[in-house]
């Protein structure tokens, strides 16, 4: 049997080149490919499984002629592959779900905190020399002790949140599909609250994101859900960026609908929508959710382990479409 090749399309972190360079034959553009680059080096018949990111589209086009055998995404979200396309040319599709659950749930609360204490506009105030000295009515804040957050979506990286912002003393509710049994809840047995949507919308002081990007969650944030919010409510959004409306969000974050808005991903990345950068009320991240050196380290080593396995033909540990 020949060595596999795998075709990836940015470096991973290490160990995860030295165990696909152990496994079999790596190749890795010079630059990120283009649409049509990547369409051409999926179907050439010289790569048998993709190594790919977030960023790389592998639409049903780009896989309508695709030869490779399985994609292993380096990121629990996999809303850049159809997975559908993919299923029905028999290419396995795997993910790195688990391990950047407490990061990602980390950058949450700290998104949380400061949008609600301010602290991109304390920290400018400061670095340009404003500060003259302790003020009782300086860069107030909202308080997040009492305060109400609401969650949508409640798998792993909403529940770690959960279990963060209990411990700041927020009252804690969700929306999901259905109500979770008390049995299934662990540790958030009794100290969390499922609710419907419109209604976490309507209560919520924070109101976070977490569920994946599907056609049904697109948007899910628009002008409506906007202006249902308290106009003392914030917006967290450490999941996806399209499920935002991003230019109605900058107006309602401008005509004070809204609070703020504590944002970590973007609809059109890395590009952000014209006038949100400007805005005071935003705390605003360049997708590091789950960028911690040893989290990125284990998820190249997961990703790296799917990419063999696919390779080998056995099952991977995380394949989305078994
Ligand atoms: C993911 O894994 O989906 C994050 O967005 C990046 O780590």
């Amino acid at each position: 049997m020949t060595d596999p090749t795998f075709l990836v399309t940015t470096p991973l972190p290490e160990p995860g080149m030295h165990m696909l360079r152990a496994a079999g034959k790596v190749v890795v553009p010079e630059r990120q490919l283009t649409a049509d680059e990547l369409t051409t080096a999926c179907s050439s018949g010289g790569h048998d499984i993709v190594v790919a990111q977030l960023t790389d589209v592998l639409d049903k086009a780009t896989l309508a002629t695709a030869t490779v055998r399985g994609i292993s995404n380096f990121a629990v979200g996999y809303d850049n592959v159809d997975i559908t396309a993919a299923t029905d040319r028999g290419i396995l599709v795997c993910n790195t779900p688990g391990v950047l659950t407490a990061a990602t749930a980390d950058v949450t609360m700290l998104l949380i905190l400061s949008t609600a204490r301010r602290c991109v506009e304390a920290d400018g105030y400061l670095r340009s020399g404003q500060f003259r000295g302790w003020q009782p009515e300086l860069l107030l804040g909202s308080d997040v002790t009492g305060a109400a957050l609401g969650l949508v979506g409640f798998g792993r990286i909403a529940r770690a949140t959960a279990e963060r912002a209990l411990g700041f003393g927020m009252t804690v509710h969700y929306t999901a599909r259905h109500p979770v049994p008390h049995d299934d809840l662990g540790p958030l047995a009794g100290r969390v609250r499922f609710a419907e949507l419109d209604e976490i919308v309507r209560t919520s002081d924070f109101l976070s994101l977490h569920v994946p990007l599907t056609a049904d969650t697109h948007h899910l944030v628009n002008t409506d859900t906007l202006r249902a919010m308290k106009p003392t409510a914030y917006l967290i959004n450490t999941a996806r960026g399209p499920i935002v409306d991003e230019r109605a969000l900058v107006t309602a974050l401008r005509d004070g609908e809204i609070a703020g808005a504590g944002l970590d991903v973007y609809e059109q990345e890395p590009e952000v929508a014209e006038g949100l950068a400007e805005l005071p009320n935003t705390t605003l991240l360049p997708h590091l959710g789950s960028a911690t050196r040893s989290v990125r380290a284990t998820m190249a080593r997961l990703c790296a382990a799917n990419a063999i396995a696919m390779a080998r033909g056995d099952m991977p540990e995380h394949a989305v479409n078994p």
